[in-house]
């Protein structure tokens, strides 16, 4: 289920993926089979998302994030692609870095994913964290800067 209002501008979307309103995904990206994606979401542009993800209202998944499966990001969670933004340099894009969040790991809502890093298979990172170091395979990580907790 698509919602008339979401602004789709790619062709790969899997089957039984539903899109609510509001939410924008840009050219190029691929989401997986099964995932639900809220209202008011930005995917953009190559932003590749896997299998049986949940995409919480208001999360912002920039060009440069890749998703695995069953992958959750909570509410307004903000991913990041430039590590240090400026508008002095007239070509930006080729900043952009890369950060990669595994299969079954969780983002809880309202948190920052700084670029750049791993969240690793099954790591839990709490609400309204900052996250500027990759994580270990199933670390519970909270707080700002996060820091392993578990
Ligand atoms: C991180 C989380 C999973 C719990 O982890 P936990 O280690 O079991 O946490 P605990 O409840 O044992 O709390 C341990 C301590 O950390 C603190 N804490 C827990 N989560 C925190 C967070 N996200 N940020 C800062 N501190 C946090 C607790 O207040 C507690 O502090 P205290 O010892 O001074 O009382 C949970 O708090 C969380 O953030 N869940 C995400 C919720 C969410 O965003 N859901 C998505 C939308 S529905």
């Amino acid at each position: 289920m698509l919602h008339p209002s979401a602004i789709i501008e790619t062709k790969h979307i899997g089957q039984g993926t539903k899109v609510w309103a509001n939410t924008h995904i840009c050219q190029g990206a691929k989401i997986g089979k099964n995932c639900t994606i809220g209202e008011n979401v930005y995917i953009g542009k190559n932003v590749i998302i896997g299998d049986e993800c949940k995409i919480q209202n208001g999360a912002l998944i920039y060009e440069g994030v890749e998703i695995g499966n069953y992958v959750f990001i909570g509410p307004a969670v903000c991913t990041t692609n430039d590590f240090c933004p400026t508008l002095k340099e007239l070509d930006w894009a080729h900043r952009f870095k890369k950060t990669i969040i595994e299969d079954y790991a969780s983002i809880g809502a309202n948190s920052t994913i700084i670029c750049g890093i791993k969240i690793a298979r099954g790591s839990m990172i709490g609400a309204g964290s900052v996250l500027t170091r990759s994580t270990i395979e199933n670390g519970v990580y909270y707080g700002n800067p996060a820091r392993q907790k578990k």
